[in-house]
């Protein structure tokens, strides 16, 4: 039976790591192992720490192997299906939280969040404005069951917005498949797939999932999902809405040309606590560049009624 203090040296991981091991089997704070460094470890307790030892030691990461992450104060669960939540990605969600409070009361605000993961943005932007109707989709059936989860442990049931509405979708091709179902939003956040194929950090990154890093197609310039996300959300924005978009530390410069590109106006990058440009974002495109599947629905059926109604005036 070891004690406490032989164990965490012989574990052979960083003493921090090894008491948020202790902390999560024994429910002990650090004060209370310093203070009892001759506590005896013995049965199911020495084997869940030496087994949790082991996992950090083969390389994987923390939140994985205890379950769970804090990100924007909520301890979220996580699973090797779900990136892990990064603190950077915080910003994304007081960048977005200060666009929705922009909005003119009274109003109730419409938030997506496409690749949502675990729910980390969507469910930290439910709980900080509950009167905030938020969506989330995913294409990963089994990323959407953590994020459901996460939601339901976190967010109050009496949500004055209710629950969020979960969809599982290859980007915007569900909501767009039943356009006359899904709203238009005033904001999408979005932190989707950004590595590139050949990336170096990969191996580094091999315990989450290749569909969060890389994603569905993976690109010499690690920027597909960026791209198909800027020529697609407007169509599912109100005229003033705005994208943001979390991006890689090198992207900002590309991720600003493509918004442009495609009409976004008001385009900006914002900086994180390391002064690295991480999110960037615009507002609606306006005039729209491309019809929308809802507006191209109603000016065909309109154009059927009458050939002397003008088609498209909405
Ligand atoms: C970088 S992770 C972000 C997860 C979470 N939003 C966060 O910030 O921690 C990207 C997410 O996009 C999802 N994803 C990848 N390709 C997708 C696609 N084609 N359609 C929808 N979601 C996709 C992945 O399953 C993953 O959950």
């Amino acid at each position: 039976m070891p004690r406490l203090a032989d164990w965490t040296q012989a574990s052979g991981l960083p003493r921090l790591d090894a008491q948020v091991l202790v902390s999560a089997v024994l429910g002990w704070s650090r004060a209370q192992q310093l203070a009892h460094p001759e506590y005896a470890l013995r049965g199911t307790d020495l084997e869940r720490l030496d087994a949790l030892a082991a996992r950090l030691r083969a390389g994987e990461p923390l939140a994985y192997v205890l379950g769970e992450r804090e990100f924007y104060g909520l301890m979220f669960r996580v699973t090797p299906d779900v990136l892990i939540p990064r603190p950077d990605t915080e910003l994304l969600v007081e960048l977005a939280l200060q666009k929705l409070d922009a909005l003119p009361p009274p109003s109730t605000p419409r938030v997506l969040d496409v690749g949502t993961g675990s729910g980390a943005i969507a469910v930290a932007l439910a709980h900080a404005r509950a009167r905030t109707e938020v969506w989330a989709l995913d294409a990963s059936a089994s990323a959407l069951a953590v994020a459901q989860a996460n939601a339901w442990r976190l967010l109050s049931p009496q949500r004055a917005a209710g629950a969020i509405r979960f969809v599982q979708s290859d980007w915007f091709s569900a909501l767009r498949h039943d356009s006359n179902a899904a709203p238009r939003f005033d904001c999408i956040v979005s932190n989707p797939p950004y590595v590139a194929q050949h990336d170096p950090h990969l191996p580094a990154l091999r315990h989450e999932p290749a569909l969060a890093l890389t994603g569905q197609r993976p690109s010499a310039d690690g920027l597909d999902d960026i791209r198909h996300i800027i020529a697609q959300a407007a169509d599912f924005l109100h005229d003033s809405g705005w994208l943001l978009l979390e991006h890689g530390f090198d992207q900002a410069d590309a991720v600003r040309a493509l918004l442009t590109v495609h009409g976004w106006r008001a385009v900006f990058s914002a900086r994180d606590l390391a002064g690295i440009e991480r999110i960037s974002g615009g507002q609606c495109p306006h005039p729209r560049q491309m019809q929308s599947p809802r507006k191209i629905a109603r000016s065909t059926s309109n154009r059927k009624r009458s050939h002397v109604q003008r088609a498209g005036t909405d």
